[in-house]
């Protein structure tokens, strides 16, 4: 469940840095634009930012009128020295941190611990916020579909994965195709939905459960369809901060998001990152999809999405192939979530017949969805952290 983040300053550079800095870490962060806050999103931010550094007092006015409207609100203060008086006066008007910005010339330690306690907050915020919703309804999952390269098999398991998320929990599921002109997530599912992601967005303003409602096309599993666009061009880069609304949204309403994200990285697929509780980045076991997975895992991390939520997803593997997967976990630094065989056959008797591939008579592909699926629903508890070390095997 993503957590809504406003920020408080004139600084423009800091509100990019400091945005950067909240989206980076293991939690989904959302910056709310307050021109644009849609019916079912009026519940207000999660967590506030404010800007202690150039005008200390306005700064305390706008902690002390947050407090006032809201008392869960997570709210960080943030000031250029850790001045005893001012962190007083910060407690004092409602801050539940206080944080000194790192400048320009600190060192790279101090830098890195900077970051590892902010966002060490940031997780207490969301357990804070999960604490405060228990027991209303179990918080939204985000995941996001995203291929190394074209033809990974991203549409394959998005769909797959939503179809067997609605079917197994009977709670309220929705795959959203982001893909620009035609992407085939209505196709693979055999429905012809009459609105698409474009509707959702011009629509941000009355865009309630109710019209929602209207937008989806229904599939025969329980899950909700929003179509892909017919538009050759969008969603494109103006549609961007209205597509992070949009998912926004969709989390208030659905229980799992499933996205497919497609694969390029544009500012789409960045605010549909920003979004996710997981990205699972697909990549096939052949040179070239592994390169651009390794680059992709980097790029993530250079965007400060968060590279604790990539999950790398092995599609098409052989046993008969010259690269198995602890060579490809080897070479991208990364380990490797979830393997798919290859079966061409099984996913497009699937695909043809509208039958999930958790479903198909004991192949080995069922089985592996069974369990993808399901780590989905009900998480092991321990996650292990990705190893960040990688050599290369000449596959650069
Ligand atoms: N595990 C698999 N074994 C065999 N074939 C597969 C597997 N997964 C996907 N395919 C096939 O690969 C082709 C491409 O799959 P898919 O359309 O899901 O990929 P994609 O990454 O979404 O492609 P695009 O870049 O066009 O969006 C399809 O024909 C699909 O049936
Ligand atoms: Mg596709």
């Amino acid at each position: 469940m993503q957590l809504a983040a406003i920020l408080l300053s004139h600084d423009e550079e800091f509100r990019r840095q400091a945005a950067q800095l909240l989206q980076g870490g293991g939690v989904p962060v959302g910056i709310l634009d307050p021109r644009r806050i849609a019916p079912e999103s009026s519940a207000g931010p999660d967590l506030a930012l404010i800007d202690l550094r150039h005008d200390s007092a306005a700064g305390l006015n706008h902690i002390e009128r947050l407090r006032a409207a809201h008392p869960t609100l997570a709210i960080f203060a943030v000031a250029s020295v850790a001045d005893p008086d001012l962190i007083l006066q910060a407690m004092r008007a409602g801050a539940n941190e206080f944080f000194t910005w790192p400048g320009a010339d600190a060192s790279p330690q101090t830098v890195l611990s900077f970051d590892e306690s902010f966002h060490g907050a940031v997780r207490r915020a969301a357990s804070r916020r999960e604490a405060t919703h228990a027991g209303t309804r179990p918080p939204s999952v985000s995941l996001v579909f995203f291929g190394a390269k074209g033809g990974a098999g991203t549409t394959t398991l998005s769909v797959n994965c939503a179809v067997e998320l609605a079917r197994l929990t009977k709670r309220p599921a929705v795959i959203v195709d982001l893909k620009a002109s035609l992407g085939e997530v209505a196709l693979f599912l055999g429905v012809r939905p009459r609105f698409t992601v474009l509707d959702g967005i011009e629509n941000l303003h009355r865009l309630d459960r109710d019209f929602l409602k209207e937008l989806v096309a229904k599939h025969k599993s329980g899950l909700d369809i929003l179509g892909g666009s017919e538009q050759f061009d969008r969603p494109g880069a103006q549609d961007a901060g209205a597509i992070e609304e949009l998912l926004r949204v969709l989390a208030k309403v659905y229980d799992f998001v499933v996205v497919d994200a497609g694969n390029f990285v544009n500012s789409c697929a960045l605010a549909a990152f920003h979004a996710a509780d997981t990205i699972f980045l697909v990549t096939n076991p052949d040179v070239p999809s592994i390169r651009n997975a390794q680059r992709m895992v980097d790029r993530v991390r250079q965007l400060g999405a968060g590279s604790e939520r990539v999950r790398v997803v092995l599609n098409r593997f052989a046993e008969h192939l010259m690269i198995g997967p602890k060579q490809i976990e080897t070479a991208l630094g990364y380990p490797i979530h979830q393997v798919f065989t290859s079966d061409y056959r099984t996913v497009s008797t699937a695909l043809n017949s509208g039958v999930p591939l958790a479903l198909t008579n004991h192949s080995d592909i069922s089985s592996q969805f069974d369990a993808f699926t399901r780590q989905i629903i009900s998480p092991s508890p321990v996650t292990p952290e990705p190893e960040r070390k990688r050599r290369f095997l000449g596959l650069r």
